[in-house]
């Protein structure tokens, strides 16, 4: 789960990373009391949206009164970055920066460790940099048995080549972004910029904060900062099951059962996809071993729900519930959904009591099912049918 700014912001400061005040709002009467609030004085109206560059499209505003701020407030709210509609705006107390730097901390997977990065070339776009001049961008490798001590900060401060007079709290700042990291279970903590003042001050201005949602269990205080307004409903809905359900965009919905037959469903239909003017999987979802009639319409209703849905592909391997439930409960499921099923539904079964299994589904004789007798055949027809209905 990605955090808002104000979010990162309360969790630096929870763990003592030097942060600057900052109060969110979501009208811009709200924005002009939280500028009272920060003493009204200089400002910096910040839109809260899970996607970077905000600076650049706008996003980002000097105000130097609380009544200035309300009239930022009212520009950048309901604002659309990079596709993110704003809801809410941070009202930061604005620093006074002589110099922006950066620093991250984030999982290596390939490496099976952590990677620290740092610039004192900041506020620029990162990547741009990592690209452009590498030698600007520190990397060093984080043993996840030691973490960021005091010997790696330095080492990851003199690598990026920080000044002597800012060294002491560089290093120090960034040791509690470690812990931010450590305790928090994140996956990723990114300050860019990370500022000296022009007193002298080291600051986390912007910070960007990923949490590892299988670390949930030891943290439910971060139960309350999932963002419920911009959940995917669809996602939503199928959690409510739990169902296994990632949105993808393509336009043929898949079901599976088992996540290693769903995601090599997914590369039968993209492959399948290529000969039908290039459809690709609208989703992953595996209803996992049960498969009844129930956790069927269920995951249905769900996919058809997704306007994006042309056609479906069922792929069911029936191991403990054989093919003949299965099939009971795709047939029941379609009468479940009655007129909410619209769409055409590829159905290949196998494995115990197929034969069973596809005799209920032909007796059945539903108008939108097709059965299909291989994987590679039912992949073809369901980017076939997907490909089509876009057509019309
Ligand atoms: N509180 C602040 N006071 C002064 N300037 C700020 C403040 N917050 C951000 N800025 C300036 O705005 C730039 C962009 O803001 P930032 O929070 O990094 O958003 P983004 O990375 O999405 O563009 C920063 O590089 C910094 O120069
Ligand atoms: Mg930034």
């Amino acid at each position: 789960m990605d955090l808002f700014e104000y979010q990162a912001r309360d969790v630096f400061e929870k763990h003592g990373v030097p942060v600057l005040g900052g109060v969110v709002a979501t009208t811009p009467e709200e924005a002009r009391a939280a500028a009272e609030q920060l003493g009204g004085g200089t400002v910096v109206v910040k839109a809260q949206v899970k996607t970077g560059g905000r600076g650049k499209a706008g996003g980002v505003k000097l105000a130097h009164s609380p009544q200035e701020a309300e009239d930022r407030a009212r520009e950048i709210l309901g604002m659309d970055i990079k596709g993110h509609t704003v809801h809410r705006v941070m009202i930061a107390a604005g620093a006074k920066i002589a110099e922006e730097y950066y620093f991250s901390v984030l999982l290596d997977r390939a490496e099976r460790r952590y990677l620290a990065m740092a610039s004192v070339e900041g506020g620029v776009e990162i990547e741009q940099l990592a690209v452009e001049r590498p030698e600007a961008l520190a990397r060093v490798a984080v043993d996840p048995l030691v973490g960021i001590d005091q010997a790696k900060a330095e080492e990851i401060v003199d690598a990026a080549g920080f000044a002597a007079d800012i060294r002491d709290q560089v290093v120090e700042t960034i040791q509690k972004l470690w812990t931010v990291y450590a305790e928090e279970d994140a996956t990723l903590v990114e300050v860019n910029p990370l500022v000296k003042t022009e007193d002298g001050r080291i600051v986390a201005l912007d910070g960007k904060v990923t949490l590892d949602g299988n670390a949930d269990f030891r943290h439910p205080d971060h139960a309350a900062l999932e963002d419920a307004e911009s959940a995917d409903p669809l996602e939503a809905q199928a959690k409510e099951h739990d169902l296994n359900y990632v949105k993808l965009d393509g336009s043929v919905g898949i079901i599976g059962n088992g996540a290693g037959l769903v995601m090599s469903t997914l590369d039968v239909v993209a492959y399948a996809g290529e000969a039908h003017g290039g459809v690709a999987p609208a989703n992953f979802l595996d209803i996992g071993g049960g498969a009844s009639a129930e956790i069927m319409a269920a995951g249905l209703d769900v996919i058809l729900g997704d306007p994006q849905v042309k056609a479906v592909f069922v792929n069911v391997f029936g191991g403990i519930t054989a093919c003949d439930a299965v099939a009971n409960g795709i047939v029941k499921a379609l009468e479940i959904l009655g007129d909410h099923a619209t769409k055409p539904l590829v159905v290949r079964l196998d494995g115990n009591n197929v034969a069973e299994g596809r005799a209920i589904l032909r007796a059945a004789n539903h108008p939108l099912v097709t059965l299909a007798d291989t994987m590679d055949g039912g992949a073809d027809k369901a980017a076939q049918l997907a490909h089509a209905a876009a057509a019309v």
